[in-house]
């Protein structure tokens, strides 16, 4: 660790891991190391951190659950926060009149709120079920599906700015789109949901229902980091093509590139095997890429995020 890194965190509420095996983190379970792994205890220790970096340029980069995510074999410089403290995981419950507002941190479990939420008989989170994710990762990437998106369950989303500052977007103010958002800041601190009471047997039903179709579709026991491509809009066809179906039609199921496989439950999903390397997956991908564009005149554009070193975060 330089000097001038420690100078960044070394009067601070965190905690610090030198050389932290980041990969293993990911749901991929591959992939290099972060330099430094930083675990903020307070709120005003993580400000302060983001002030520095901004001023120092420092890349900091949050990692979420890791479930979307796949980490350059060489590693990733800076700073990686997570948050992973108990006050980075609060949720609480607010009755206002029928509609009950929830406020979650960025860095509590999706499922784990979720099914708080489904015990409590409210509807809102249902869409996300079988979603791996932490609130503020989810919220960053729109996270959904078919059956909905997290956009249309959020009241307000507080985030860090590059100073330092809290600032607070009510939802009229963000634009959430297909896999992504425009809220500007590097750090996602907190989320204000609206949750809807409704019959908790039929919400549980929903849930189940919503699981069960994931399970059936898709490779969820193997290593991989969900879809590995959003679905492209088809501008002839005005409307979004599954990137499974086109990568399925494009015979490419089964396909290897040294440990990382296209999965042969559902093509989207790239499976990375005992022995695969971060490189594998990447090399698959640009195969992917290239092969599906042949046929199909498509541009694929990657869901996973890839952590390289020195890339801008
Ligand atoms: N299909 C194939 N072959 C395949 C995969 C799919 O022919 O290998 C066909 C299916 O039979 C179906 C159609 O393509 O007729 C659509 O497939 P699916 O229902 O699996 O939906 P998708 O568009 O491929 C999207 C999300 C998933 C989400 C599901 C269900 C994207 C990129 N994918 O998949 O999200 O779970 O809907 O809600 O938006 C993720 O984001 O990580 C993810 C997996």
């Amino acid at each position: 660790m330089s000097l001038s890194s420690s100078s960044l965190f070394s009067d601070l509420d965190v905690e610090v891991i030198p050389d932290a095996p980041l990969g293993a983190m990911t749901w991929y379970g591959i992939g290099g190391r972060a330099d430094l792994l930083v675990r903020p205890r307070t709120v005003v220790a993580l400000e302060t951190l983001a002030r520095r970096c901004a001023r120092s340029g420092t890349p900091l980069r949050v990692l979420g659950n890791g479930a979307n995510l796949l980490v350059a074999d060489e590693g990733v410089d800076g700073i990686v926060v997570r948050l992973d403290q108990p006050v980075f995981r609060e949720v609480r419950y607010n009755q206002t009149g029928e509609i009950q507002l929830m406020r979650a941190m960025a860095g509590a479990d999706l499922a784990k709120t979720l099914m708080e939420t489904v015990r409590r008989g409210m509807d809102g989170l249902v869409p996300l079920a079988g979603i791996p994710a932490s609130i503020g990762g989810a919220i960053r990437m729109n996270a959904g599906g078919a059956y909905g998106a997290i956009a249309e369950a959020v009241d307000s989303v507080t985030c860090i700015s590059r100073n330092g500052r809290r600032v607070t977007y009510p939802a009229s103010e963000l634009v959430f789109d297909y896999r992504s958002t425009n809220i500007p800041d590097p750090i996602i601190l907190a989320a204000v949901f609206r949750l809807v009471p409704d019959d908790p047997v039929r919400v549980r039903a929903r849930v189940k229902e919503i699981f069960e179709y994931k399970k059936s579709t898709q490779p969820l026991a193997d290593h991989s980091a969900g879809c590995a491509f959003k679905n492209p809009f088809d501008p002839v066809q005005e409307e979004r093509r599954s990137a499974g179906r086109l990568i399925d039609e494009a015979g490419l199921k089964g396909l290897r590139i040294g440990g990382a496989t296209i999965s042969r439950h559902h093509a989207n999903f790239i499976v990375a095997e005992p022995g695969a390397s971060a490189s594998d997956v990447e090399q698959l991908l640009a195969e992917v890429r290239r092969r599906v564009f042949e046929r199909s005149g498509l541009e694929l554009e990657e869901e996973v995020v890839i952590w390289r070193r020195g890339d801008p975060s």
